[in-house]
C-alpha cells in the first residue's frame, strides 16, 4: 500500500525529525515501497484525510507527534501507524506521568520533583543532591536541560526550562555509564535489542553531542557484563509495558556506578532515525540494516 512518513512537525526537535524522516523514506523507497513525505509543519495534519495513505510511519518527534496528538487524529482516520498509541504516547512524553507509572511498577529511577517559580531551591538542593539535573518535562533531545552543580545555578536553570515549557522537572543526577535499549512489539512479544553505552566527550550527552559531534564514542556491545545488558534490557522491557507502549520506543537508562543499579530516566515513542541516532545503531549491531529495521518497524502496524 501507499505509505506515508510524516516528518517536521512544530516541536524544538523538527530538524532531527527532518533527518529521520528522510532516512526511513528513502529506505522505504529502496524497498520499493510507495513511500510519500508528509511535513506537518507545512501542512495542516488533517490534510491527511485527502492523502489516501494505507500506512503511516512516523517520525515526528516531540510535542505534536510523539505525544499522542497526531496518533488521536490517526486514530480518527483509520490509519495504522508505527509508534505507541494515544495514552502511552502521552504520558511518554511527560517525564512526570512516566516516573509515576514507573514508580507504581516497581521500577527504578531517579528521584524527582516538579519545580515551580516559587520552589524552595534549598529544599530541592536538599531533596535531590548535587549535581541535578532540570529539564523540561516535554522536550527531547536534551533541549533546556542544564546539570546544575549548585543551589545559586538552579533559578537560572528553571527559568531555561520553563521558557520551553510550562512543567519542569529536577532529576538526582545518576553518575555512571549512561545506556539505551531499543524495544520492538507489543506486550509479551515485544523484544530488546541491543544494549549501547554512549560516551559522550565531557560526560555531556547534549543537543550538540547527540546529532552532529563525531567525538561521541558509542559502544555496542557495551563491553559491560552479560548479567548487566541483561538486567537493563529487562527493565528497558518492563518499562515499555508498564506504559503501554507498542511498535517499537527506545527506554533511556543509567547505571549508577557505586551500586551497578540501573535507572530509567525516559522513554522515547518516536526514536531518532537520524544517521547518527541510537536504534539503527543497535539494529545493526544485530544484524539488521537500517532498512530492514525500517520495514521491520511499519510491519508492526499489523499486530
Ligand atoms: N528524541 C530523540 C529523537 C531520540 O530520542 O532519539
Ligand atoms: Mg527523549
Amino acid at each position: 500500500g501507499r505509505v506515508g512518513v510524516l516528518l517536521g512537525g512544530l516541536s524544538g526537535e523538527r530538524e532531527i525529525s527532518l533527518m529521520s524522516g528522510t532516512g526511513v523514506l528513502e529506505a522505504l523507497l529502496s524497498k520499493g515501497v510507495d513511500a510519500h513525505p508528509f511535513d506537518t509543519g507545512l501542512r495542516c495534519p488533517t490534510e491527511l484525510a485527502k492523502e489516501k495513505f494505507d500506512r503511516i510511519f512516523i517520525t515526528l518527534h516531540g510535542r505534536y507527534g510523539e505525544d499522542g496528538t497526531i496518533q488521536g487524529l490517526l486514530e480518527l482516520l483509520g490509519l495504522p501507524y508505527t509508534g505507541s498509541g494515544v495514552l502511552a504516547s502521552a504520558l511518554a512524553i511527560d517525564k512526570i506521568a512516566t516516573k509515576l507509572v514507573w514508580l507504581s511498577s516497581g521500577l527504578s529511577t531517579p528521584e524527582f520533583q516538579e519545580l515551580k517559580a516559587d520552589s524552595d531551591w534549598n529544599a530541592v538542593v536538599k531533596h535531590l543532591g548535587l549535581p541535578l539535573i532540570v529539564k523540561p518535562a516535554h522536550e527531547g533531545s536534551s533541549l533546556g536541560l542544564t546539570k546544575v552543580k549548585s543551589v545559586e545555578e538552579l533559578p537560572a536553570a528553571f527559568q531555561l526550562a520553563a521558557a520551553m515549557d510550562k512543567k519542569v522537572i529536577a532529576e538526582s543526577c545518576i553518575i555512571g555509564d549512561e545506556l539505551t535499549c531499543p524495544l520492538v512489539g507489543y506486550g509479551n512479544d515485544a523484544e530488546a535489542l541491543p544494549v549501547i553505552k554512549i560516551i559522550p566527550p565531557q560526560a555531556n550527552y547534549d543537543f550538540h553531542n547527540k546529532y552532529f559531534s563525531d567525538e561521541t564514542k558509542y559502544l555496542c556491545p557495551t563491553g559491560l557484563a552479560p548479567e548487566v545488558n541483561l538486567a537493563v534490557q529487562e527493565l528497558a522491557l518492563a518499562a515499555y509495558r508498564a506504559l503501554g507502549c507498542k511498535t517499537w520506543g527506545r527506554a533511556d537508562v543509567m547505571l549508577d556506578q557505586k551500586t551497578g543499579k540501573p535507572y530509567l530516566l525516559e522513554m522515547n515513542t518516536s526514536p531518532g532515525m537520524t544517521s547518527h541516532s541510537l536504534v539503527p545503531m543497535a539494529a545493526k549491531a544485530a544484524g539488521i540494516e537500517y532498512a530492514e529495521l525500517v520495514l521491520w518497524v511499519i510491519s508492526q502496524t499489523l499486530n
